[in-house]
């Protein structure tokens, strides 16, 4: 708690509150307005927390202005160069980078905790073949909590452990389960001797008949895009996830609010639209006229993987899956390099454009991604549930720091309503 206070005055009532300011380590301050309502009777009123900090977290920090994005205190490029998404796991989870000793041991446990129960696995068949997987995905992972109900009582340090390692190993199962599921081939097992992502690729990839080998650089790229993917804060899907989890229901219910929260195209169902959006456009004759959609005020287009709440500079998960991009194409997806040329075009003509300059909308982190997934072979519908593998550790790091905090709270926003008046119940017959 810092000595500093924020005076607000009330113009109304010729009153005064002098409230709290917290510092963070990095970052605006915050003005603490919890006692505001007992001392003015006023709310405060933000719908979209744009000015509202909704907890305090030492997880992650984002400046939206100079583009930084650090994990645990560790600038996400340095991560993207030097680690890997295990590795970035146990640093979200644990707060500092493992040991050798404690590598291994973390790795062993989510390896072997990678299967997934087989009543569980018959869920899939309750599904039309041609069921979005995210909404596959997340009734699956909400399911789990009718697994796990009993041995889990949120209270327990050790079971609030093995919820984490359960979710982070079994989502790329459950995942490969709803694409196996999807295209009507038979679902792939696990194998615990594969690093987790070349599992995963396996999972998706292989077939009972046929000898499957990984290719290292889809590895590579995959593994990358899960760390820059990993956390972000309080974005939507985390915050539904600490919502959810703040009324103190079954974890796994909590992550599948959050996966379903992901889903919408303005957050992480946006590399599904990107890609949509390119093949739309086609050709890059036809980008000025998608350009001038984006800016027509009466015209409901927006350029998809464009702006961002936080950023206002470049997303600088932007700019090392851009480079990512590159080198997919170059060695294994150039079936897809039309579309790759055809996003750094549009990239390039919005970057010179005065409403983009003006409103600082840049590429964002889903821009490029769903590139490299296609080069991968993964299909448009699966990329956002490849963002929901990613980010489940960053859901399970938040809802594991609010559930450890002694000041936990119910989260109950108040409003500002605008509906009638109070008015008295009219018997049916002298309604007009
Ligand atoms: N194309 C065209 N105009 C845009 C775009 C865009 N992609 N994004 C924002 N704008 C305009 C808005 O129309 C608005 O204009 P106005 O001031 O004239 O009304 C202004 O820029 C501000 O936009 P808001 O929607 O108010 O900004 P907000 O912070 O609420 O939304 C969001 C951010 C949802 C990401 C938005 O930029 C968007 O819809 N982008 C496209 C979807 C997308 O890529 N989402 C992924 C985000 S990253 C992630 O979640 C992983």
């Amino acid at each position: 708690m810092s000595d500093k206070k924020f005076r607000l005055e009330n113009v109304n009532t010729g009153t005064s509150s002098e409230l709290p300011v917290h510092e963070g380590v990095l970052g605006p301050d915050v003005i603490d307005v919890g006692r505001l309502y007992r001392e003015q009777g006023a709310f405060t009123f933000d719908p979209g927390f744009v000015a509202t900090a909704s907890c305090e977290s030492e997880i992650t920090f984002i400046d939206g202005e100079e583009g930084v994005l650090l994990y645990r205190g560790y600038p996400v490029e340095q991560l993207a160069k030097n680690s890997n998404f295990l590795e970035v796991c146990y640093l979200l989870l644990a707060g500092d980078l493992p040991t050798p000793e404690e590598l291994v041991r973390f790795r062993h446990s989510i390896l072997h905790h990678t299967m997934i129960n087989e009543t569980l696995l018959r869920f899939f068949n309750g599904f039309h073949y041609n069921a979005h997987p995210m909404a596959m995905v997340s009734g699956v992972v909400g399911s789990m909590s009718a697994f796990y109900h009993d041995s889990m009582n949120i209270e327990k340090p050790e079971h609030r452990e093995i919820f984490a390692h359960r979710i982070i190993a079994k989502m790329p199962t459950i995942s490969a389960a709803a694409y196996k599921h999807s295209i009507g081939q038979p679902f792939v097992y696990p194998r615990n001797d594969l690093d987790y992502c070349s599992n995963l690729l396996q999972m998706f990839f292989a077939v009972p008949c046929e000898e499957y080998e990984v290719d290292p650089i889809a590895a590579e790229a995959l593994d990358l895009l899960f760390i820059l993917h990993a956390d972000h804060e309080q974005n939507c899907s985390t915050s539904t996830v600490r919502l959810a989890g703040s009324s103190g229901t079954n974890p796994y219910a909590a992550i599948a609010a959050g996966v379903s929260a992901l889903w919408g195209p303005a957050h992480g169902g946006a590399n599904e639209a990107v890609l949509k959006m390119l093949e739309k456009i086609g050709r890059p004759e036809s980008i000025p006229k998608y350009v001038a959609k984006a800016k027509d005020r009466d015209d409901p287009f927006r350029l998809m993987g464009f702006g961002h709440r936080v950023y206002k500079n470049f997303d600088p998960r932007a700019k090392i899956i851009r480079e990512m991009a590159h080198r997919v194409l170059e060695k294994i997806g150039h079936t897809d390099s039309p579309l790759f040329e055809l996003a750094l075009r549009l990239e390039e003509i919005a970057r010179k454009d005065e409403y983009f300059i003006e409103k600082k909308l840049y590429p964002n982190v889903d821009f490029y991604s769903g590139i490299i997934y296609r080069a991968l072979g993964i299909p448009n519908t699966m990329f956002t549930v490849m963002f929901a593998i990613a980010r489940s550790v960053g859901w399970v790091a938040h809802w594991q720091e609010m559930i450890a905090d002694p000041r936990r709270r119910i989260g109950r926003p108040r409003q500002l309503y605008t509906g009638p008046d109070r008015r008295d119940y009219v018997e049916i017959g002298d309604r007009t």
